[in-house]
């Protein structure tokens, strides 16, 4: 494909979805989303382009308030603290944006209103009295992921009230079978309640000849087109929540906007917050209500029916913005052969990456295993060996010998070339096709194959000085000796200023042993560097992965948490010691008779360090939902606490006066 007929002289704003201000950042997000987008960012500024970057987090609705319950402090608390964590991550790994700012600023809450009047006063918006799921123990309404259950379309057994995370399909929390409420596992009942829709219905065929035009990834269009196939329906857009963006009607000044309503337009109130800060307040207008602006989602699969078909519906309802050109949408990245899972800490975080390897090394392998068509798999060993093949024995060695050499037979200078032989043109063609490769896989969003072709531009470069032995020519045949250096010299300038898009640290370390600046893309494959030129000092680019790092990452990983819901699952109970028998033929068991709100009977082996009198009366702590188990003939219903050091056994025994029964935890 033409890539001039892509990438025209328009604007471009870049988004990457905005991630949920509920944890630290993973390197799923950074594969999927920030990455290319950063990449391809990068490139069209390079290019030239009149081009933004803009995300924040997305710092609303039910995931933000379950892990502020969970972690027991308020949702601005952690939402502050997450933001934190999630801009520090993103600037080390080299990951640069025009404006990153957050869905509970007042500007952001201020532009969610109006547009959601607008949408209300263009009759787009409707309410409508509906029975919904409430729990009635925790005396509330169960939205999104307040509840659980099984996925009607695929069966997986833990789907949310808002999105089946198996199957991806987006559900509602009255499709689920055997729904239950996420924090306390009753059955909930229903209750009314009174909720906004967005009419997706007055959309369909506005959207379905939009669909149609786009030359988008097929994995995107088939799935919208198979939403739109099953036609489109109203859907709530509002919550009752006590955190996010309140509806602003006078009749529903309880509830907040669902937060799928209101985060796309995090990036049109990052952009108004990236224009006041540059101090030009009215510039976000000239790329959101420009029409020869180019907007391009980068975002992961399970945000694709967002920004294919709420997202554009509500930008077509309110009619003063433009429509996304481009989303393309990646699959899923696993680690070790599994599903990335936060709850269970099986990730790579990245603030824990940066603490023990270079950002370069992760933003390359990543880039290698972009999952642009299906899911791919992060691995450790392999992540080794990518790094140490080629960004080290290939890319470092190439720069590593070629500046060595210059420092050491052409006095710290890149030696005057003469005239070049078929050898030299042929190694010059065959670089810049591959920068025309390069060109060509970007603009059509193939990172991988950029990179990989980036990466043969340094093994052209390397093979190349193979062939011509340098340290030979040097005592038979100068001249030819100098054009090799000189051209090897040339091959570095052009692989660090592509290189800016996958390794920025170590491109900039590159330009400093060169002692130049990059190169003017435009021009990439000219040669530009004046003869003599005096380089700088030559250090090693990067160090080896070694073994032991890798494995103790791999240790890391595979230690198992017990995740906190786990640990819910255990009933643990106070318990009082009401009858001590013995088991005959046992020396080391007593059946005790305990009550823990009911009376039940257990087997403990603790003959040897307490008499029956030590132990009648004595309060305990007992799993009561252990799988019960015949112990010499008796059936033993659960399981006390204690101590066991060397021979001692000491009972966990509660230092207050409980009742039994009492729920420990
Ligand atoms: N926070 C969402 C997620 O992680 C993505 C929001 S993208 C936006 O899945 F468009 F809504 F901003
Ligand atoms: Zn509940």
């Amino acid at each position: 494909m033409d890539q001039s007929q892509k990438i025209g002289n328009e604007r471009i704003i870049v988004t990457d979805a905005l991630p949920y201000a509920n944890g630290p950042i993973h390197i799923g997000h950074i594969a999927g989303v920030h990455l290319p987008a950063d990449i391809y960012t990068r490139y069209l500024q390079k290019r030239g382009k009149d081009v933004i970057h803009i995300c924040g987090t997305d710092e609303n609705g039910v995931p933000i308030t379950l892990a502020a319950e969970e972690e027991k402090i308020t949702p601005k608390d952690l939402v502050h603290r997450y933001h934190n964590m999630i801009v520090n991550s993103l600037e080390k790994l080299g990951i640069k944006f025009d404006n990153f700012s957050g869905t509970s600023r007042v500007l952001h809450h201020k532009l969610a209103q109006e547009v959601f009047l607008k949408l209300f006063h263009n009759g787009y918006i409707e309410p409508k009295i509906t029975e919904e799921m409430y729990c009635p123990n925790c005396k509330r309404f169960l939205s999104d992921r307040y509840i659980e259950g099984t996925c009607p379309h695929c069966g997986y057994p833990h789907a949310r009230g808002d999105s089946c995370e198996s199957c991806g399909s987006w559900l509602e929390p009255e499709e689920l079978v055997n729904p239950r409420c996420k924090l306390c596992k009753s059955t909930p009942q229903k209750k009314k309640t009174e909720h906004w829709y967005l009419m997706l219905n007055e959309f369909q065929k506005n959207l379905e000849k939009w669909i149609q035009k786009k030359k988008w990834k097929k994995t995107v269009k088939s799935y919208l087109q198979g939403w739109l196939n099953e036609g489109l329906k109203p859907r709530p857009i509002t919550r009752d929540l006590n955190w996010g963006v309140p509806v602003p009607l006078k009749e529903a000044s309880d509830k907040v906007l669902y937060v799928w309503f209101d985060a796309p337009l995090g990036y049109i109130s990052s952009t108004i917050e990236w224009a006041e800060k540059i101090g030009k307040p009215e510039k976000w207008k000239s790329y959101w209500k420009n029409k020869e602006t180019k907007l391009i989602h980068f975002i992961g699969k399970d945000n694709i029916v967002f920004h294919g078909i709420i997202w554009p519906a509500v930008l077509m309802g309110i009619g003063e913005y433009i429509l996304p050109d481009e989303i393309p949408a990646n699959e899923f990245l696993n680690l070790e052969g599994q599903k990335i899972s936060t709850s269970n800490n099986w990730a790579v975080w990245v603030h824990e990456y940066l603490e023990e390897f270079e950002p370069d090394f992760l933003r390359y392998y990543l880039t290698c295993i972009i999952p642009e068509t299906k899911d791919s798999d992060f691995k450790w060993k392999e992540f080794q060996d990518r790094v140490n093949s080629e960004l080290i024995n290939n890319l470092g060695n190439f720069v590593n010998r070629t500046l060595k050499f210059i420092e050491k037979y052409t006095e710290g200078k890149i030696p005057k070339p003469c005239s070049f032989n078929e050898e030299d043109k042929k190694m010059l063609e065959r670089v810049n096709s591959l920068i025309i490769e390069i060109e060509d896989a970007i603009a059509n969003f193939q990172f991988r194959r950029a990179a990989m072709n980036w990466m043969k531009i340094s093994a052209t470069g390397n093979r190349y000085y193979d062939q011509m032995k340098p340290w030979i020519l040097l005592k038979e045949n100068e001249k030819r000796m100098a054009t090799t250096i000189y051209l090897c010299s040339h091959i570095i300038h052009i692989l660090a200023t592509i290189g800016e898009l996958f390794i920025p640290f170590g491109a900039k370390k590159i330009y400093s042993m060169l002692n130049l600046e990059e190169k003017e893309w435009d021009k990439l494959g000219e040669i530009s560097i004046p003869s003599n030129h005096p380089i700088g000092k030559v250090r090693p680019l990067f160090k080896k992965v070694e073994d032991e790092e890798i494995e103790k990452q791999i240790r890391r990983l595979k230690m198992s948490y017990l995740s906190i819901d786990d640990f819910k699952e255990m009933d643990l109970k106070v318990g009082v010691i009401k009858e001590v028998d013995e088991v005959p033929g046992a020396d080391k068991l007593y059946k005790l008779t305990v009550d823990t709100g009911e009376s039940r009977t257990l087997v403990a082996g603790i003959k040897e360090c307490y008499t029956p009198d030590e132990l009648k009366g004595k309060r305990i702590v007992v799993i009561t939902n252990l799988e019960p188990a015949t112990i010499m003939g008796i059936r033993s219903e659960g399981m006390l606490l204690a101590a066991i050091d060397g021979d001692t056994i000491s009972i966990i025994s509660p230092d207050k006066d409980v009742s039994p029964g009492a729920d420990v935890s």
